[in-house]
């Protein structure tokens, strides 16, 4: 089973800050409740607070009841669950202290131990080189960490090379969440076990794709990191691209992690490079202003709390960009991301091309070609959208558009959808590394966008303003539609 072998001894700092109690406890809860936690692992919640042991299970549990459903919260399976951890104070920066996870290491058994930092990068190095010093790490030890990996390439590659130093690549689990996305992992069935769309995933057949990734929050009081960041690193370096790898990619030779990062690296350096005069045609910048979500209004991104006024940080980015090599030529990929748009929905369309010669009414010429339509969330599916004929005898040959929909909760009614984190937390403990990126895969992906970012700053142009709650700036819609195409709606 899934479970044999997957005994850990799981650390996780930033113990009390917001990933853990929000994603982390949340789905090491879960894994538990499935029984797909070993009964030997255990849990070391490390954070800089005073707290003892019962102090600490009682903000775990709190962490529960917030983020968990009240009906997937079973009385035995959360004291079973906080019954796993111990809580060490720590001050993360300098050595003293570690030798209380060596501690606490050897009072056990000889599990392999997992590592998480949920803390800031910046902490990366100084942890790592603590617990090797203190000598809790053993040659089986494997290290999780979060993005953002730096803020260009340049700073992603100290911290790389700071873990790098203590551990191999080989042990390092670098999460992008959108990775463990049950529909993200779906698109390697769809492309790679299915014939029909493994012969057509070519420029032969597919004229375009586009993939939005629409948010309905706003900054949610990160104002201060988000405004360093901006959507491009913040969404597209990592998720984004990540999902024009999985579509862009060529059949790895299996399913190794190594197989599959070779060919995602491959479409990182085909991907096409920016030049000046796409920066107003092909990319547009966004930022939101005043207006509303759920129907009640809401500030503009320079009026949130701890915002400044003068900021030109994009909340918002569209572009058209594309593979150069074999399989993609001449095929665009719009991409669009942002904050306070009118929807929480993430979706990829395969537009496929139309057929040779067409023969029905041309009116209805601009409907005649297929979709594949992989919706992400919020409602995880994929449709192929096909034409038939309209029934009814007063139609004659019209066509009709209609979806062969294989939608995930109905087609699989008992199945829970698991977050992200429980797929990616349950790989990490069985030190399978597909779901995870390598280092060459963050630099590449670095490289690329550091180019945007740069032309950006020597042109330092404000972004164009949307109002919150509306689709982005009217430039994103002209972007596709001057190609004669546009975003795609629902019906
Ligand atoms: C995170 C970003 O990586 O992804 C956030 O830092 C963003 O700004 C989030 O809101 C979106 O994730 P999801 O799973 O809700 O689409």
């Amino acid at each position: 089973s899934d479970v044999i072998g997957t005994a850990v001894d799981f650390v996780l700092f930033g113990a009390l800050g917001d990933l853990s109690q929000r994603k982390l406890y949340p789905a090491l809860y879960q894994l538990d409740r499935e029984g797909l936690l070993d009964d030997d692992t255990r849990l070391l919640g490390v954070a800089r607070y005073e707290l003892d042991d019962d102090g600490f299970r009682g903000k775990v549990e709190a962490a529960l009841k917030q983020h968990v459903k009240s009906a997937e919260l079973d009385r035995a399976a959360v004291k079973r669950f906080l019954a796993r951890f111990t809580y060490c104070r720590l001050d993360f920066s300098t050595p003293e202290g570690y030798q209380a996870i060596r501690d606490w290491r050897q009072a056990g058994s000889v599990r392999p131990m997992v590592v998480y930092l949920a803390v800031g990068a910046n902490l990366y190095g100084d942890i790592c080189r603590h617990l090797e010093a203190s000598g809790s790490l053993d040659e089986r030890s494997r290290v999780v960490v979060e993005k953002p990996i730096g803020h260009d390439l340049v700073s992603s590659g100290e911290v790389n090379d700071a873990i790098g130093a203590v551990f191999p690549e080989s042990r390092i689990y670098r999460i992008d969440h959108y990775l463990g996305k049950e529909t993200v992992q779906n698109l390697i069935a769809l492309r790679f076990a299915n014939p029909l769309f493994g012969t057509q995933w070519n420029q032969n057949h597919i004229s375009h794709v586009e993939i939005t990734v629409a948010e309905k929050v706003g900054i949610e009081g990160r104002w201060g990191y988000f405004d360093q960041a901006g959507q491009l690193r913040d969404m597209v370096q990592n998720h984004l691209l990540q999902l024009v790898c999985l579509i862009a990619m060529d059949p790895p030779a299996n399913l190794d992690a190594d197989a599959i990062r070779d060919e995602k690296v491959k479409v990182l350096k085909a991907l096409k490079p920016f030049t000046d005069d796409m920066l107003g045609r092909d990319v547009v910048r966004g930022q939101y202003i005043a207006g509303t979500a759920d129907g009640a209004s809401v500030p503009g991104y320079l009026e949130e709390e701890g915002a400044n006024t003068e900021s030109h940080t994009e909340t918002f980015v569209a572009m058209k960009t594309g593979v150069a090599n074999w399989r993609w030529a001449g095929v665009p990929f719009y991409l669009r991301t942002g904050k306070r748009l009118p929807e929480k929905l993430s979706q990829i369309i395969i537009h496929f091309r139309q057929q040779p010669h067409y023969i029905f009414d041309p009116d209805q010429r601009a409907l005649a070609a297929n979709k594949l339509v992989i919706r992400l969330q919020p409602e995880e599916g994929i449709a192929l959208e096909v034409l038939t004929k309209d029934s009814g005898l007063d139609k004659g040959m019209r066509l009709r558009r209609g979806p062969l929909h294989l939608d995930f909760n109905s087609a699989f009614p008992k199945s829970r959808i698991p977050d992200a984190y429980e797929r990616l937390l349950l790989e990490v403990m069985k030190g399978q590394q597909y779901l995870f990126v390598r280092r060459d895969e963050v630099e590449h992906a670095w490289r690329w966008c550091d180019s945007l970012i740069d032309a950006w700053q020597d042109r330092d142009e404000a972004p164009r303003r949307y109002p919150a709650g509306s689709w982005g700036p009217v430039a994103s819609i002209a972007m596709i539609t001057q190609d004669g195409r546009s975003w795609y709606e629902d019906y």
